[in-house]
């Protein structure tokens, strides 16, 4: 039977090779977009240009008042998704002894309190129906730590608290809930830092080069699917073995 499959921030770099990669696995895909680079409607435009039809919806994932109205608007027009993506993201990059509050709330916010925000929503329909697969999308530097990141490394390790504990509370109603650690992506994320530190950074990775978005989103759909059933707490690091050389 064919899913429903909700991706926050669909319309970026991961996002987008997320919900395609679901569309190509037979799933139908919701997407959210807040305040986007590109226009939503021209995004939808260039995907159904290649021939995927996908759905959009404004949900900052921030606000749980904004995530709930958003929510009930996707329930009531495609139903509740039996496939969770927490997928939106920001950076806001500083050293701590120069980092502001609303750096740090903005972060934390959007990364971390976005999966209580948007799960919430979702996970009781799921316990239901007795099937649900939820990936969140953490970070190496959730992991090793980021010089510049105290923000975004301290939300996306408690990405994976979040999945651990959640896993255990969904075990027996055949929901699974799997973080996926992506290292360094090509994406306008990393692209947008400054080439002296990009260059550096690639110079860590033992395969000297960034993911691909797609080799990301290629563990995603398996996770989402039904032969990944026995697979849940999990944190799967993708990151050319970068991880392994600290
Ligand atoms: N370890 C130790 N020292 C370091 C360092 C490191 N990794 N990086 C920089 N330094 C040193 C610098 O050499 C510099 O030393 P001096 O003062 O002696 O010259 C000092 O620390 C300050 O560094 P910057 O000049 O870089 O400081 P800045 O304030 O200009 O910039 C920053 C700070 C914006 C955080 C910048 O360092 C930066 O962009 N760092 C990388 C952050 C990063 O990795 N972001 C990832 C974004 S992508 C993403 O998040 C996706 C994902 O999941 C992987």
């Amino acid at each position: 039977m064919a899913k429903l499959a909700l991706v926050t921030g669909g319309m970026g770099g991961i996002g987008t090779a997320i919900c395609r990669a679901l569309a190509d696995d037979g799933h139908k895909v919701v997407t959210t977009e807040f305040k986007e680079a590109i226009p939503p409607e021209k995004w939808l435009a260039g995907q159904a240009a290649d021939g995927y039809e996908f759905e959009a919806v404004t949900m900052d994932v921030s606000s749980f008042e904004e995530v709930e109205k958003a929510s009930n608007e996707i329930k009531e027009k495609f139903g509740s998704p039996d496939v969770l993506v927490n997928n939106a993201g920001i950076t806001r990059d500083g050293l701590l002894h120069k980092m502001t509050s609303d750096q740090w709330q903005a972060v934390l916010r959007t990364n971390l309190d976005s999966l209580f925000n948007v799960t919430r929503q979702f996970i009781n329909e799921m316990r239901d129906k007795g099937w649900g697969r939820i990936v969140n999308i953490a970070s190496i530097n959730g992991q090793k730590g980021q010089f510049g990141q105290a923000n975004y490394s301290a939300a996306k390790a408690g990405v994976h608290g979040f999945t651990m504990a959640l896993a255990q509370e969904s075990a027996r109603k055949g929901i699974t809930v799997n973080s996926v650690a992506p290292g360094y992506t090509a994406t306008p994320m990393v692209t947008a830092m400054r080439e002296d530190v990009i260059e550096k950074i690639v110079a860590q990775i033992p395969m000297g080069r960034l993911a691909e978005v797609n080799e990301i989103a290629a563990i995603v759909r398996f996770l989402c699917s039904d032969q990944a059933a026995f697979i849940s707490g999990a944190n799967i690091p993708i990151n050319g073995a970068q991880f392994t050389s600290h």
